[in-house]
């Protein structure tokens, strides 16, 4: 693997968060982004995450130095989408009923990681660059000689079972469970499979680009710093061959032919990058005294809305922490919620259900859908004895998100799709007395 550096991703400023690597010494040009002619006789290409003109503050661009410009590929033919949606989807429903899933399982025949892309649901629309799309996948093979991109969104990446070695046009980088990885709109990459068998959870982006979420009261560290993002060095492929490109746009898969490998970047700078990020480096804060904050305190990363505090996807997480608190039901506690709420599991048991949200699995509690801790969670919780407790081994997740989940025809048809969910709490005892 590649040395990881640090990438900033706070952007306080149009200065201090460039970021430059070379595969190649002298292979960036100094003091110019398109030369006449590019060192070691490459081609200046500029990669734009944002809109030229987005503010400094959140202005996104790379420039890459390539073997070949990426313009250089076979037209795109319509590939077929296999399982994999992307909103506004046509067949599928949104559910005011709790749901929760299995794990899907990871197919027995040869499936690479774009094969084994699986849409769980989605809101929003690609097109209008608003709303996310929520995939797991399921694969045991590397993706050889094939290579893939979506211009619908950044894909957020959580891997729950195998490493993930993803090599990108920025270089490589791996992945392991308990990690994360975000991959920007338009950058190409391929993902080998060291460990075969690997499921993870994506969450596909389609707003505004993930950052750090600002911290307020809590001061200048705290939660995910930014220190700890590593975004990889320059890697470059000289391969020539047949090989095919996947384009992941309109909604749709096309494919391409290529001659070339397309990580072909010997040099880049900028600050639209591949990063990734090891969730136990996340500094977890939460109540010293009684009663605990939202869950929002646990936000490692947010794309926001034009509308303040409203997050088209935030990225939140249930990691390892001590619970102190006095007189306090501890679990996550009943909820109603605008927001629609979708939960995977890496690994270990969540806090608020005894069994069935197993690691691989998923719930989704849609906007307004009740949900809450089970009756056996409930009753543990409120008899337990309030002496400090690690809460240890667990790494749950979820996707919040400001419109309300479609779920596709394949996620409402699932074999996995657990019909006696709504079971766990139609034994919460009536404690109710009228008197003291
Ligand atoms: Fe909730």
């Amino acid at each position: 693997m590649d040395t990881i550096a640090t990438l900033d991703l706070t952007y306080q400023s149009g200065f201090g968060n460039h970021f430059a690597t070379e595969a190649l010494a002298g292979a960036l040009p100094k003091g110019r982004n398109s030369p006449q002619k590019a060192p070691y006789g490459l081609y200046a290409e500029q990669l734009s995450g944002t809109a030229f003109t987005a503010p400094r503050d959140s202005n996104r661009r790379t420039w890459t130095y390539r073997i070949r410009p990426s313009v250089v590929h076979k037209p795109f033919r319509p590939l077929d989408n296999g399982r994999l949606r992307t909103a506004p989807i046509g067949d599928g429903r949104i559910s005011p009923n709790q749901l929760r899933w299995d794990p899907i399982p990871i197919p027995a025949a040869p499936t690479d990681f774009v094969d084994g892309l699986v849409t769980m649901g989605a809101n929003g629309d690609a097109a209008s660059h608003s709303g996310i799309g929520i995939h797991l996948y399921v694969a045991n093979k590397s993706m050889q000689d094939r290579f893939m991109f979506s211009a619908d969104g950044e894909l957020l990446i959580v891997p729950q079972q195998g490493r993930l070695q993803i090599h990108t046009e920025m270089g490589a980088m791996e992945v392991s469970p308990v990690e994360i990885c975000v991959i920007p709109r338009g950058v190409k990459f391929r993902v080998d499979l060291p460990d075969g068998e690997s499921r993870g959870y994506i969450c596909e982006n389609y707003g505004a680009f993930l950052r750090l979420p600002n911290l307020g009261p809590i001061g200048s560290n705290g939660l995910a710093n930014p220190r700890d993002f590593q975004t990889p060095d320059a890697r470059y492929e000289d391969r020539d061959g047949a090989f095919e490109l996947v384009c992941k746009f309109g909604g749709n898969l096309w494919s391409a032919d290529i001659n070339h490998s397309p990580l072909d970047v010997v040099a880049w700078h900028g600050n639209c990058a591949p990063y990734k990020y090891d969730l136990a480096d996340f500094m977890v804060i939460g109540t010293v005294s009684f009663d605990h904050p939202d869950p929002s305190i646990f936000t490692v990363l947010t794309s926001p809305t034009a509308s303040a505090g409203v997050a088209n996807l935030d990225f939140a997480i249930f990691p390892p922490r001590w619970m102190v608190g006095e007189d306090t039901f501890r679990p996550p506690w009943f909820h109603r919620n605008i927001m629609s709420e979708f939960m995977g599991l890496v690994t270990g048991s969540y806090d608020a259900k005894i069994g069935g949200f197993v690691p691989g699995g998923s719930s989704l509690h849609n906007s307004m859908a009740a949900h809450g801790p089970d009756a056996g969670s409930f009753e543990g919780a409120s008899n337990a004895e309030l002496v400090p407790e690690q809460y240890k081994g667990s790494m749950a997740f979820m996707f919040e998100t400001c419109l309300p989940i479609r779920t596709t025809k394949f996620a409402n048809e699932a074999a996995e799709l657990q019909d006696d969910y709504f079971e766990c709490w139609q034994d919460m005892p009536k404690n109710f007395r009228d008197t003291p």
